[in-house]
């Protein structure tokens, strides 16, 4: 019998992103399929999105809806069902997802996502006519509230259905979603809901607490990451609500979709190629080094793709630049966000012209090129749950130099010399995010890429390695089944 998922997030590839969580909410819906889930996405009816529902019937309206009128809307993502939440006092806002332009959050950030959980609740038990789905999906703070709305405040149906189950995955317990308790009785929850067991987060409203301490199931989107939130170092304060949730927390690496992120036949690059053609990959680092105004040269060019933060050891890489650079690499950096991070990266293009190219944006088509073209995408993230880009290198030939974290520590076979002779490495892993760990492994990679033999082992390594949807997808379908007691 065919599982039905709603799930819900404020991002879906190719309709709106910001980061990883899109692709992974993008690619869940055909990774499912194959294993017998029906997958029906819900996300919020941004400009985007409603641009590409344009004209679509509504069929289904809250007249209320925390406040605020809302029509849920059909469309299709990729093939695959869509529902969109169209509510345009909340989401009708041109620029940044959760901020205004100036980086600002915006205040109703919690009205506009109670609103996106509070649908999905009722979508998944049944309440909105023509809907019920056997699992609610949530990903991140922002769909919290729709495993919390489930358990805390169900909708009322006449008892004629099952209780939906839900499963929240964690894609960054950094975001929380956490608010002044004022808003509480704003929310529509019992009054006993403002608990340890309900919403209440150190005298705060934690969507994304309501959320793992509501659903049937925690996910999040590695192992290592998964291990890692029960402790105090990466549990970002719910560690010990982790911990107590014995049994119930899962580390499903994530995939890549294969129908966006294929050498092969990757329009965004200058010459596509496979591991049978890899030495014509040499156009795409051409063309990298003509979009970055490099200096063409033998020498490796490192890449880096990223949002520009804490998180992801920007601050670090900034510091160890000219070292870079004196290795005889060049860099190509594609990013956004800290305003200190940009100005950092501009200065030291501005230092070095030629051996350091800096592009400050957010451009889906030069990524492409980035991982097809440069020799590798460097990682030096503090934590990261995942981590996309390194998949993507590993598919395209791009050699990953990561930190020893979450999701790349899981993903990345470093290059020591036991791996170097079984033949067996993929990339470069580094512990503990510092100039001089990274500085050693900058050196590490210059001297590997001097092996040609070694390189080109690697590159060819990586590019067979599975990181398709197949085994993941599995694993979630699995999940689904034993919540439902199938
Ligand atoms: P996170 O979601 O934490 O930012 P991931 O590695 O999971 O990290 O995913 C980042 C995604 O965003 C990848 O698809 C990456 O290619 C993309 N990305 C990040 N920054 C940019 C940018 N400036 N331009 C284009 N794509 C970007
Ligand atoms: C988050 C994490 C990243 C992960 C992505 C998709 O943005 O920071 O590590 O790959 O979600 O799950």
């Amino acid at each position: 019998m065919t599982t039905t998922v709603l799930s819900v997030a404020s991002e879906a590839y190719p309709l709106v992103k910001t980061g990883g969580l899109a692709d992974v909410v993008g690619a869940l819906p055909a990774a499912l399929a194959a294993h017998g889930v029906q997958v029906t996405t819900l996300i919020p009816g941004f400009p985007a999105v409603a641009r590409a529902i344009d004209g679509a019937e509504a069929v289904h309206h809250w007249p209320d809806l925390l406040g605020a009128q809302a029509w849920l809307r059909r469309g299709e993502i990729d093939g695959h069902p869509l529902l969109v939440l169209d509510a345009p006092e909340f989401f009708m806002r041109e620029g940044p997802l959760y901020t205004d332009i100036g980086g600002k959050d915006w205040p109703d950030n919690w009205r506009r996502f109670a609103a996106l959980g509070r649908a999905a609740a009722d979508l998944a038990s049944g309440a909105v006519p023509g809907f019920r789905f056997d699992i609610l999906h949530a990903h991140d703070w922002q769909a919290a509230m729709g495993p919390a709305y489930l358990r805390l405040a169900p909708p009322d149906t006449d008892g004629t259905t099952d209780t939906a189950k839900s499963v929240m995955t964690v894609h960054n317990i950094a975001f929380q979603g956490a608010f002044d308790a004022s808003i509480f009785f704003e929310l529509g929850l019992p009054h006993g809901s403002f608990s340890l067991g309900g919403v209440e987060y150190y005298g705060q409203v934690g969507f994304l607490k309501g959320g793992l301490e509501s659903a049937d199931a925690i996910t999040t989107v590695s192992p290592t990451y998964a291990q890692e939130i029960h402790g105090p170092d990466f549990g970002m304060g719910l560690d010990g609500l982790i911990r107590s949730r014995v049994g119930r927390v899962h580390g499903i690496v994530n995939g890549i979709d294969p129908a966006v992120w294929n050498p092969a036949n990757d329009t965004a690059l200058a010459q596509r190629f496979t591991a049978d053609t890899l030495d014509s990959r040499i156009s795409n680092k051409r063309a990298v080094e003509a979009a970055f105004d490099l200096e063409p040269g033998e020498g490796p060019i490192f890449t880096v793709v990223s949002r520009l933060t804490w998180q992801k050891g920007m601050d670090v890489l900034a510091w160890v630049l000219d070292d870079l650079v004196a290795t005889g690499a060049r860099l190509a950096l594609l990013g956004s966000g800290d305003a200190g991070l940009e100005r950092a990266f501009r200065d030291a293009a501005v230092r070095h012209p030629g051996r350091i190219g800096v592009r400050i944006g957010y451009d889906e088509a030069l990524s492409h090129l980035l991982q097809g073209g440069a020799d590798a995408i460097l990682i030096p993230s503090r934590f990261e749950p995942c981590g996309l880009t390194q998949l993507y290198g590993l598919a395209y030939g791009c050699v990953p130099v990561v930190a020893r974290t979450g999701g790349l520590a899981d993903t990345v076979i470093d290059a020591n010399e036991a791996a170097l002779s079984a033949g067996v490495a993929t990339g470069i892993q580094f512990a503990g995010v510092s100039t001089e760990s990274l500085k050693r492994a900058l050196h590490r990679t210059t001297t590997l890429y001097a092996d040609a033999q070694a390189w080109r082992m690697m590159q060819l390594n990586g590019m067979a390695a599975d990181f398709s949807w197949d085994h993941s997808g599995l694993r979630y379908a699995d999940l689904y089944r034993s919540l439902l007691g199938d």
